[in-house]
């Protein structure tokens, strides 16, 4: 029997106590931007691994190998009160709440429980660490209060409109660098401080509709046969769009890795008809799916596999809700690194 794409970990009481002090310790040095931080995380991460029960080192250990497509951290809640705004603060505001750092380092040490590093890449958010994820800039369901309507809304994270199923970019390649670029991010994590309408986080395994797929096809998704645009959310000038990439390649670790955006990726000029008919049975797959819904709140935590899974959410119902991502390499990843703390990479 197959085993499940999705794990669940719950912290007891002193667990989470210690979680909790960890991660305000990391908040009070700078939270994951600072220097030095990533190593103390990688202490804290050690001290808490030795409490933990042999199941709840099983599942990181399964998401650490790359075989689970999302693990879900529950039972974490946070020191103090954090009520719900009338509004949604603006960027700079959150960017150097205590809260949002706390959430920042939290997530930093759940990525180390797992051997991934926190990093950021040069050409995307601005080359920080922590991308704050709300509706900055329009299009959720109710308009924001300073939001013209008949404004074009970027595709991205820092606005309100639906995200259809995507892995993150870049989309050159997986794990390994190529042409002096960083392969896209291992894992996403992402938690909540703010989620009062309950909006969930979707999540699309991989593993089932590429094996329903067929051999023939998923060869054919490792062609150089696609094309895609660049993300909304890169630095100007940076990031371009790609032409003949493959979507799928094979990974000794976890088996394979993926490259996807639903609102991004394209049909090359040149690709044959066998990666088109491919191409086509993956996305009518991707549409056909369930997608598995995670309703994140600041007691919760949830790393995505990239390579292994799509995310992706609907349309912004309450415009105060806001995540904290990060982003995380693995063990076998091979970035090109630009500074080492915090971790910079090339785009
Ligand atoms: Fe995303």
């Amino acid at each position: 029997m197959q085993e499940s794409e999705v794990a669940y970990l719950s912290f007891d009481q002193d667990q989470a106590r210690a979680l909790a002090a960890a991660s305000q310790d990391l908040a009070d040095l700078g939270g994951p931007q600072a220097p030095g931080v990533a190593i103390k995380a990688r202490f804290w991460a050690s001290r808490i691994e030795k409490t933990l029960e042999t199941h709840q080192l099983a599942a990181l250990q399964r998401f650490a190998d790359g075989q689970l497509s999302a693990l879900m951290c529950s039972h974490m809640p946070c020191p103090g009160s954090d009520p719900i705004p009338e509004q949604l603060p603006d960027l700079p505001t959150l960017e150097r709440s205590n809260r949002c750092l706390y959430l920042a380092s939290r997530n930093q040490l759940l990525l180390e429980l797992v051997r991934y590093r926190a990093f950021a890449f040069d050409i995307d958010n601005e080359g920080k660490q922590t991308r704050l994820v709300g509706n900055f800039k329009g299009g959720g369901s109710v308009a924001r209060a300073d939001e013209d309507r008949s404004a074009h809304v970027e595709l991205s994270s820092h606005a309100g409109l639906r995200l259809g199923p995507h892995t993150e970019a870049p989309y050159n390649c997986s794990v390994i660098a190529s042409a002096g670029q960083s392969p896209a991010p291992s894992a996403l994590i992402l938690s909540a401080r703010w989620n009062p309408a309950n909006e969930p986080t979707r999540i699309i395994p991989l593993r089932g509709i590429i094996e329903q797929l067929g051999s023939l096809h998923a060869l054919a998704l490792t062609s150089d046969s696609f094309d895609f645009t660049r993300s909304d959310c890169f630095v100007a000038g940076q990031g371009e769009a790609g032409k003949a990439t493959s979507m799928l390649q094979f990974d000794p670790n976890g088996g394979f890795s993926l490259r996807y955006n639903s609102y991004r990726f394209s049909l090359n000029d040149l690709a044959s008809n066998t990666a088109a008919n491919a191409f086509d049975a993956f996305q009518a797959l991707v549409g056909a799916a369930e997608p598995l819904p995670f309703v994140l709140q600041p007691d919760t935590a949830l790393l995505v596999n990239n390579c292994r899974a799509l995310h992706g959410r609907d349309i912004l119902q309450d415009n105060r809700r806001l995540l904290v991502r990060l982003f995380g390499y693995s063990r076998f990843a091979q970035p090109v690194v630009i500074t080492e703390d915090p971790l910079l990479v090339r785009g």
